[in-house]
C-alpha cells in the first residue's frame, strides 16, 4: 500500500548508494512507499561540502529515481544547525548581518529541484527549551540573524519555490515528560507567532522517534497539540519515524511485537487527525538505521542491535511492517464511515 484514498502517503527515509547497490531494497521501497525523503542528500553540508563546490550527483540520482517511480519526495532540510557546513558557519560569522549566504543557496537548490520535491523542511529542530533562548535553538543562524532567522527562512523558501508546501520539522514532542511537554508549548508558541505575522508555513513535520524507554505516547498531550497546529489551519506530516529500543536482551519476536505494539498506540493517536497527511519511516530496514550508532547505555551497545524499522538488517519483514500499513488502512476505513 503506498497511499489511502484519504491521500495519506506513507513514505521512507532513502540514500541513492543504498537503493542502487540493494536490489531488495529497492524492491521494498518500490512496494511500501508513496513518498521518499533524502536521508542526507540535501542537506547542506551534502550539497556544497566547500565553498564553490557542489555535489549534486545523490540528490539528482534520487530526484530522478523519484520521477521514474512515481515517488514525492519531502526536501529535507535546507536549514539545520547540524548539517551545516564548516565554511558557512565561518561566512556567517564574519558577515552575520548578510541574507545572502541564504538566499543564494535557497535560490540554487530548490530551483534545481523544484519538479522533484513538493514539501520543504525549510527548517529543521529549531526548538531547544533546555539550552535555548525563549524555548529557540541557539543555531549557527539563530546566533547569525536572530530568532527572525525562521520568518526569514520562510519568507525566502516561499519566494524560491512559490508551489512547495514548507514544513518546519521537529523532534522530541511525543512523551509524557516535563523535556516534550515544554518543547510542544515552545513549538506552539513559535507557530503562533509565525501564523500572527503572516509567514509562510503550511506543514509541521514531526520527527516521531519513538523510545520504548519513554513509557507510552502521551494521547492527551499529542491530541490537544495536533488540535491546535490544525486549528491554525496547517497540515501535520509524521516524517522521521523508528524506535529505539531500551533493552536487547529477550527473544527477537518479543522485542519486535513491543516496538509494533509502540508504533501502533503512537499511530492510531495520529491518524484519528484529519491534518494527518502521511507517515514517514527513518529509513526501511535495520540495517541502515541512525539508530545502529546511538548507544543504547554506556553498557550497551545498539551497533548491531536495534529493531526499531519495518524489516530487519536481512530485509526480512517484521511486526512494524504489518501493523503500519494496518494501522493507516484502519485509520481510511474509520475515515470512510464517519464521512
Ligand atoms: O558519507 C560520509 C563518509 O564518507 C565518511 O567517511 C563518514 C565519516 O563520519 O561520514 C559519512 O557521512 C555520514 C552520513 O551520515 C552518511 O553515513 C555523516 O558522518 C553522518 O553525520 C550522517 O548522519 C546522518 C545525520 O542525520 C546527519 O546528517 C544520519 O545518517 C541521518 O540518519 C541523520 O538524520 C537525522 C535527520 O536528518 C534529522 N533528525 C534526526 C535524524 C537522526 O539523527
Amino acid at each position: 500500500m503506498t497511499a489511502t484514498s484519504a491521500g495519506r502517503y506513507v513514505g521512507a527515509a532513502v540514500r541513492i548508494d543504498q537503493i542502487n547497490a540493494e536490489p531488495q531494497l529497492r524492491s521494498a521501497i518500490l512496494r511500501d512507499c508513496g513518498s521518499i525523503t533524502p536521508e542526507i542528500h540535501m542537506k547542506w553540508d551534502s550539497l556544497q561540502p566547500e565553498r564553490g563546490v557542489w555535489n549534486f550527483a545523490p540528490a539528482d540520482g534520487l530526484a530522478s529515481f523519484a520521477r521514474t517511480n512515481g515517488l514525492k519526495v519531502r526536501g529535507h532540510a535546507l536549514l539545520w544547525d547540524q548539517s551545516t557546513p564548516g565554511w558557512v558557519r565561518d561566512q556567517l560569522k564574519a558577515t552575520p548581518n548578510s541574507w545572502n549566504h541564504i538566499s543564494r543557496y535557497f535560490g540554487t537548490v530548490m530551483n534545481r529541484y523544484r519538479n522533484a520535491v513538493d514539501e520543504w523542511d525549510v527548517v529543521n529542530e529549531p526548538i531547544d527549551t533546555e539550552g535555548g533562548v525563549n524555548g529557540l535553538r541557539k543555531t549557527v543562524f539563530y546566533n547569525a540573524y536572530g530568532s527572525s532567522y525562521i520568518e526569514r527562512a520562510l519568507h525566502e523558501a516561499r519566494f524560491r519555490a512559490p508551489t512547495a508546501r514548507l514544513a518546519i520539522n521537529e523532534y522530541g514532542l511525543e512523551y509524557d515528560n516535563p523535556v516534550d511537554e515544554a518543547r510542544r508549548v515552545a513549538m506552539l508558541r513559535l507557530l503562533e507567532r509565525l501564523r500572527q505575522n503572516g509567514v509562510p508555513i503550511d506543514v509541521v513535520g514531526i520527527q516521531a522517534h519513538l523510545d520504548l524507554g519513554k513509557g507510552a505516547p502521551h494521547g492527551a498531550a499529542i491530541n490537544a497539540f495536533f488540535s491546535v497546529i490544525a486549528d491554525m489551519g496547517l497540515k501535520i506530516a509524521i516524517t522521521e519515524l523508528d524506535v529505539k529500543e531500551v533493552s536487547a536482551s529477550g527473544a527477537v519476536s518479543t522485542r519486535d511485537q513491543r516496538v509494533a505494539d509502540h508504533v501502533r498506540a503512537y499511530l492510531d493517536i495520529v491518524n484519528a487527525h484529519p491534518a494527518v497527511m502521511g507517515v514517514t519511516t527513518w529509513g526501511l530496514s535495520d540495517r541502515h538505521s541512525w539508530l545502529q550508532n546511538q548507544p543504547v547505555s554506556p553498557t550497551v551497545n545498539a551497533a548491531r542491535l536495534n529493531r526499531g524499522l519495518p524489516y530487519d538488517a536481512n530485509l526480512r519483514a517484521k511486526p512494524m511492517h504489518s501493523t503500519l500499513h494496518q494501522a493507516m488502512t484502519d485509520a481510511e476505513l474509520a475515515a470512510v464511515t464517519t464521512r
